[in-house]
């Protein structure tokens, strides 16, 4: 698949190396740093390269929007008509500080960007685990036990995308439903968060949560 990075920092640069190292065609784009875009690209391998959000979006199958809640507006307008598009969405909707979900109960934020984008064919998927673990988990992937990954989203194609990518990343998709389970997705990746930064097991424990038992 052809798939266009919307914020390429810790969950976009790992995800789009993966991508691409699964063998996809992968365009880096939005950070403060054409030349880090470029080594990301060129670390990547063969089937990737730097773009603007525009070309990112340009023929992409799938988009990954991994950017900060507070940049989603600015790098949508920047990658321009996305309609039609799958976006694969593990943008958490959390305050500037970081510490609390901004939408929260009654909505998601995947909810409220399947709103600002109503031609889109939105998912939400990778936000429950912390991008620390990613690449173990790709190079581990032949392996017998994969983790799982939840995943949500309306559009039954779209789904099967994220599902390719899930799977292509080394865990086993697991559908949760239809977008409005995102409402509770996110706040499990607060949980994630917790447990992976705060707690005594650090990042594995967050898609590990059998080892929580091993401490009797
Ligand atoms: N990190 C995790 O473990 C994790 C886990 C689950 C979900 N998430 C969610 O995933 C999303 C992305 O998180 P992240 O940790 O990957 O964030 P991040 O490392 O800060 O990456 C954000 C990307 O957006 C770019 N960016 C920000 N402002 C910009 C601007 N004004 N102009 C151009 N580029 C700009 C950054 O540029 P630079 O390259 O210059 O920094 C970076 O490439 C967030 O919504 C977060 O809640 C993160």
């Amino acid at each position: 698949m052809r798939i266009g990075i919307l914020g390429s920092g810790l969950m976009g640069g790992k995800l789009g190396t993966i991508f691409a190292r699964a063998g996809h065609d992968v365009v880096f784009s939005y950070s403060h740093s054409k030349a880090k875009l470029e080594r990301l690209a060129r670390d990547a391998g063969a089937p990737a390269r730097s773009g603007t959000p525009a070309e990112a979006a340009r023929d992409a199958d799938a988009l990954l929007l991994a950017v900060h809640w507070s940049r989603v507006d600015d790098v949508l307008k920047k990658a321009g008509d996305v309609s039609g598009k799958v976006i694969v969405s593990c943008s958490l909707p959390m305050n500037a500080e970081d510490t609390d979900l901004v939408i929260a109960h009654t909505s998601s934020g995947a909810e409220e960007l399947a709103k600002k984008i109503p031609k889109a064919q939105v998912v939400s998927a990778f936000s429950t685990v912390p991008s620390e673990v990613l690449f173990s988990v790709f190079e581990s992937a032949g392996g017998s036990a994969r983790p799982s990954l939840v995943y949500c989203g309306k559009a039954k194609s779209a789904k099967k995308v994220a599902a390719q990518l899930i799977s292509d990343a080394g865990f086993e998709p697991v559908d949760a439903g239809p977008l409005r389970v995102a409402r509770y997705m996110e706040p499990l990746a607060l949980l994630v968060a917790q447990l992976a930064y705060e707690g005594e097991r650090g990042p594995a424990l967050a898609y590990r949560f059998e080892w929580l038992d091993e401490r009797g």
